[in-house]
């Protein structure tokens, strides 16, 4: 299952992120665990200090790698250098799966260990001013969604990314990815029209979007989500005095994570389970060869030199069952 938490900056989402995959953790379910935020602090958030978050490898660092594994022997694709981020996979391509080891999480993801279990962290690396807020080819999202268009996950298994809200995610189809996005969310004006925007996007795509509200004190609070986002509020977290003493750099056990946010985590993850009988494989497919041609038609062809369109294997459908036979 694959889980996005986005929402404006600083409103909770390495937070949240961070405590689901804890969550996840601790009933044994496997987890990788991204961070594409453009303030990587997932890390930190799971308990790594500044010296081994800083050590982690970016996966913007590793591009060449991950092309040329999951480009395979897919003959649409001959070389690294013509895939871009929305190259999509075909016959021959490699898939990734959340339970195994492969050359893609040698390179770029490491375990860490948590209350329960050990899940694989993979971080983008840090953003500079030239990756934002432009659709180009060396975007650091970019390897992630090259990773989630090449990713046959079942049920029961977790894939949780941490990211941004900003356009950077919607120049590509990287919001479209998703089996669940959470938009974490202040009660504030701000925080909401942030919501809004994205329902905006996310529309066109049937993107599910469930708004976690975050820093809700009291009944005013909980009033205002409620007026102003409507069903699509799921659920909502108070202030954490254990995420304070975490911040402090005094991790208390998991299980002592307050009773009510305890619970809220476990709506999260019910909310995600239910979204497996509403997979569509073919739709996943179709989304993002739709993006591939919208990236190659705006940059791509001219900056490869090739007509990426020819990349597309009009046959495949992305797929468990397709897994099983690659
Ligand atoms: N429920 C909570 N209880 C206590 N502190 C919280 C809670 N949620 C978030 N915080 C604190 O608020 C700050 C911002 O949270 P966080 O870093 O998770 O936000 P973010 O959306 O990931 O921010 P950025 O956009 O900078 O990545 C952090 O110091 C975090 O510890
Ligand atoms: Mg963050």
């Amino acid at each position: 299952m694959k889980i996005a938490f986005v929402g404006k900056g600083g409103s909770g989402k390495t937070t949240l992120s961070s405590l689901f995959v804890r969550h996840l953790a601790a009933v044994g379910a496997p987890v990788v665990a991204i961070d594409a935020d453009i303030n990587q602090h997932l890390a930190t958030a799971l308990g790594l200090d500044e010296a081994e978050a800083a050590a982690l490898p970016a996966m913007g660092g590793q591009l060449p790698l991950i092309k040329n594994y999951l480009r395979g022997t897919n003959p649409r694709v001959p070389s690294a250098e013509s895939m871009i981020k929305t190259t999509p996979p075909g016959e021959g391509s490699r898939l990734l799966r959340v339970r195994e080891d492969n050359p893609v999480y040698d390179a770029c993801a490491r375990p860490v260990e948590l209350d329960g279990g050990a899940v694989r962290l993979m971080v983008t690396g840090p953003f500079t001013d030239a990756d934002l807020g432009v659709a180009c080819y060396h975007s650091k999202t970019g390897a992630v969604e090259l990773c989630l268009n090449h990713l046959v996950d079942g049920r029961d298994e977790y894939v949780v990314v941490d990211m941004t809200a900003g356009s950077d995610s919607f120049a590509s189809g990287l919001f479209t990815r998703f089996d669940m996005t959470f938009l974490v969310a202040e009660p504030t004006r701000r925080g909401v029209s942030v919501y809004r925007q994205y329902k905006e996007y996310a529309r066109d795509y049937g993107v599910l979007l469930k708004v976690v509200g975050n820093k809700v004190h009291g009944q005013d609070d909980l009033d205002f989500l409620r007026a102003e986002v409507g069903d699509d509020l799921l659920v909502t977290v108070g202030h954490s005095d254990w995420v304070r003493a975490m911040e402090k750099g005094r991790p208390p056990r998991f299980h002592l994570l307050e009773e009510p946010n305890r619970h809220a985590l476990q709506v999260l993850r019910t909310a995600v389970d239910a979204t497996y009988e509403l997979r569509d494989w073919e739709r996943y497919t179709r989304q993002m060869v739709h993006f591939h041609l919208k990236n190659a038609h705006s940059w791509g062809n001219e900056r490869t030199g090739t007509d990426l369109a020819a990349q597309i294997d009009p046959g495949f459908v992305l797929s468990e069952a397709v897994a099983a036979t690659a």
